[in-house]
């Protein structure tokens, strides 16, 4: 069922799932979930779709350990090597402070943020050794207050939609559209882990049915050819849910300008779709391309004009690939 849908920007992959596999996962009982990795492909379409939009900060919530660490990445390590003594025992007070903030309730991200600067310069002298206070105390000031106000959004939990609010919404209402705009790709990468993690324990763990489909578009920034940092865990997450996804009904569509090498999506999340639509591919894919459409003419392929695949695979009713054209009319 892991669906991957390739060709070059422009040549129209965002508007062939808007227009054509939503409805059809619609259609097969299916809610879905959309990954909108700039806001701008799905979510201005949300109305036609019939979908609910939720934001960013609206699902992402970091609990103390995951905040702690979050704030000392975002205030590049107050300074410190990582590792040092010092840093870990700013690590430690963070997050004992966001312990308490979790417990307190806090519901504006203001006043959060007011809530660690004092807490925090209140416990530091308990921690940290006389000689270095008036140092660690400087740095953390002088960090802290360079933060984007937004990055303690996330770290309240009141009036956040839990995952699992979020996969029953899609199933009832049918499209949710996550709109990961405005934020940084760490940042994005997290909010869909959030989900990732719910479904992949539902089926992992409960062994129980999704009933749901997940949308990535611009897969490389999520699995690609080289993972680095959270990328790592989301690709090894994507070929999970691939895995796991085919038993469970959980449909993944993958949704890449490239498909293999720098420009493409990672091996093991290659491996593992099994319907393929291709239309015009960049030049490195010629040969990926070639082995992917078995018959086809490489040339006719890159001739293909914008709303032209190749569709072939586990969903194809055809023992060969099938030109296929969608329309974008009313949609
Ligand atoms: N089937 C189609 N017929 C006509 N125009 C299309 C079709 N599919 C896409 N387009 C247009 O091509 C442009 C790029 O489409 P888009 O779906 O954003 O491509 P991609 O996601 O591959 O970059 C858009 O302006 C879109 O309206
Ligand atoms: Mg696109």
């Amino acid at each position: 069922m892991p669906m991957g849908i390739f060709c070059v920007t422009g040549w129209g992959k965002s508007s062939f799932v808007r227009c054509k596999v939503i409805p059809l996962l619609r259609e097969a009982g299916y809610g879905v979930v959309v990954f909108d990795w700039k806001g701008d492909d799905y979510v201005p379409y949300a109305d036609r779709l019939k979908a609910r939009v939720l934001k960013l900060h609206e699902i992402t919530y970091l609990g103390p350990e995951s905040g702690a660490t979050y704030i000392i990445k975002k205030a590049r390590n107050f300074g410190f090597s990582s590792g040092s003594a010092l840093l870990n025992n700013l690590e430690a007070v963070l997050t004992e402070v966001l312990e308490d903030a979790s417990q307190a309730r806090i519901a504006s991200s203001e006043e959060l943020r007011a809530y660690i600067e004092s807490k925090v310069e209140n416990r530091l002298p308990g921690v940290v050794d006389k000689k270095y206070l008036s140092l660690c105390l400087a740095r953390f000031r002088a960090y802290f207050r360079r933060l984007d106000p937004r990055i303690f959004e996330l770290l309240i939990e009141a009036g956040k939609k839990k995952p699992k609010e979020v996969i029953e919404l899609a199933k009832e209402e049918g499209v949710v559209i996550i709109d990961l705009s405005g934020w940084e790709p760490e940042e994005k990468l997290t909010a869909f882990l959030t989900l990732a993690e719910h479904v992949w324990y539902k089926m992992n763990v409960l062994k129980e049915r999704v009933g749901v489909a997940f949308v990535i578009d611009e897969a490389p920034q999520y699995c690609p050819y080289q993972p680095k940092g959270l990328q790592e865990e989301t690709t090894r997450m994507i070929e999970s849910l691939c895995a796991l996804g085919r038993s469970y009904g959980l449909p993944i569509v993958v949704i890449s300008q490239g498909m293999r090498g720098d420009i493409g999506i990672n091996a093991a999340v290659r491996r593992n779709i099994n319907t393929w639509f291709i239309g015009k591919v960049h030049p490195l894919d010629r040969e990926e391309a070639q082995n992917m459409l078995p018959g086809v003419d490489i040339d006719f392929l890159q001739s293909l004009e914008v709303g032209h695949f190749y569709f072939y695979g586990n969903m194809c009713p055809s023992p060969v690939p099938l030109l296929i054209r969608f329309s974008i009319e009313g949609c």
